[in-house]
Parts: C-alpha cells; structure tokens; sequence
C-alpha cells in the first residue's frame, strides 16, 4: 500500500476555504486533516462545528479530525454527525480511553489516539489492536509551521516493531513539521499517513507539493 497525504487545512487560506478544498480534491492527497484546538489542551484555538460541516460539504475525500481538545467524549457523536471519518484524540486527555475508542467506533468512524513529543509509543500496548491509527505529533500540538523534533524517527520505529509483533494493523500519522526533506526517513521507520500544514499551503504549488509528498 502506498502511503497517504493528508494536507492539514489549518494551513489553508479561510477566505478561499472552497477554492483550497477543491484543490485537495483533484490533488493527489488522500485525507483531508482538520486541526480543533480548544485553547484549554493547546494555547491556541483553531476552528470548530460549522467550520468542518462546511469543509464536508466540500471534501471528497476523507475526513481525518484531530482533536487537540479535553474531553474529546463529550463531541464525539458531534462529530460523526458533520462527517469526521477518522476522529482522533490525545491520549494526554483520556482517562478512559479504551472506552473513548469504542464510543468512536460504534458512531461509524476509525478510532485514533494522537501522542505528544514527550509521551511513550509503549504506553499504547494494552490499546494496539483497539487502533485504527497513532498519531505521533513530531512537533507540539497548537501550531502550524514549526520544525521537526527528529527524535520521531525513533519513535516510528518503535511503534511499528509493536505493531508487528502484536499483529496490529492500525496506521502510523506523522503529525508536524513534515516535508520532502524528513518524509522518506519517515516512512522508511514506518509511517503510513504524513500530514502536512506550511510545507504544502505556503508553497508555490501547492498541488505540486502534494505530488512531491506522494511520489516520495
Ligand atoms: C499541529 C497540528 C498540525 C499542523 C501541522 O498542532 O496538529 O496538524 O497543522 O502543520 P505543519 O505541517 O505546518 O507543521
Ligand atoms: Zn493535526
């Protein structure tokens, strides 16, 4: 399987949101990812309900929502209903996750859990084959544009040798200052989705990049 690219919209411009979905669309990209920060979990807030409804109306492909966001429980059928196909949490936030990922998944979507920089890819290992995907943040959650934590790779490479010896099958995202230069690395350690903001948006071409991400 080839990998995906999911271009994170947080990067996208707002007052031309039809104009930059429509270019996800006939791009090469696979997922559009959709960035929610409460300002509570992550100093900062982005977007939230009506944007996203709106971004469905639009997308043709699927909807990958991360939710930087403390107590994710409370919105998860919120979500189903405007379309979210993957719904990912923080594991930072839940303390009964087992149950969160089972709630996300008797709503219809893939179950995901996101995993700051500082948290262990092994404290997943009682969850592995509860998983639809992991997303390990390569960078601190709450902005775009900032620089690759390079100790990712190493964490990547964990993650999959877990996945293989207990037969798991959820996807490995790479959340955070991914660009050509690091996507290679990635996969190589085992990424499927890499989700990038700046790299795509604030080029050139941004169908281009997306291109160049999938040829990698
Ligand atoms: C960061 C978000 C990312 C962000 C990535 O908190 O979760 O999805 O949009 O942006 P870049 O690719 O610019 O680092
Ligand atoms: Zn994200």
């Amino acid at each position: 399987m080839s990998h995906k690219i999911a271009p994170s919209i947080l990067a996208a411009d707002f007052g031309n949101l039809q104009r930059d979905c429509e270019m996800v669309n006939s791009s090469q990209a696979d997922w559009f990812h959709l960035d929610v920060m409460d300002g509570v979990f992550v100093p900062n807030i982005s977007f939230g309900m009506p944007i996203i409804k709106k971004i469905n109306a639009y997308a043709k492909k699927t909807m990958d929502v991360h939710l930087m966001i403390v107590n994710p429980d409370k919105f998860i059928k919120t979500f189903a209903a405007i379309g979210a196909n993957v719904l990912t949490v923080h594991y930072e936030v839940c303390d009964h996750l087992h149950r969160t990922l089972a709630t996300i998944k008797q709503e219809g979507m893939k179950a995901g859990i996101a995993l700051n920089p500082h948290t262990s890819v092994h404290l997943l290992s009682d969850v592995l084959n509860d998983l639809d995907l992991v997303c390990i943040m390569s960078v601190n959650p709450g902005f775009g544009g900032q620089s690759f934590i390079e100790h990712t790779f190493e964490k990547v490479k964990q993650l999959a040798h877990l996945r293989k010896v207990s037969d798991a099958n959820f996807l490995i995202e790479i959340d955070g200052g991914v660009t050509t230069a690091n996507a290679r690395k990635l996969l190589d350690a085992g990424a499927d989705v890499l989700v990038a903001g700046s790299f795509v948006f604030k080029s050139d071409d941004p169908a281009q990049t997306i291109a160049d991400l999938k040829a990698v």
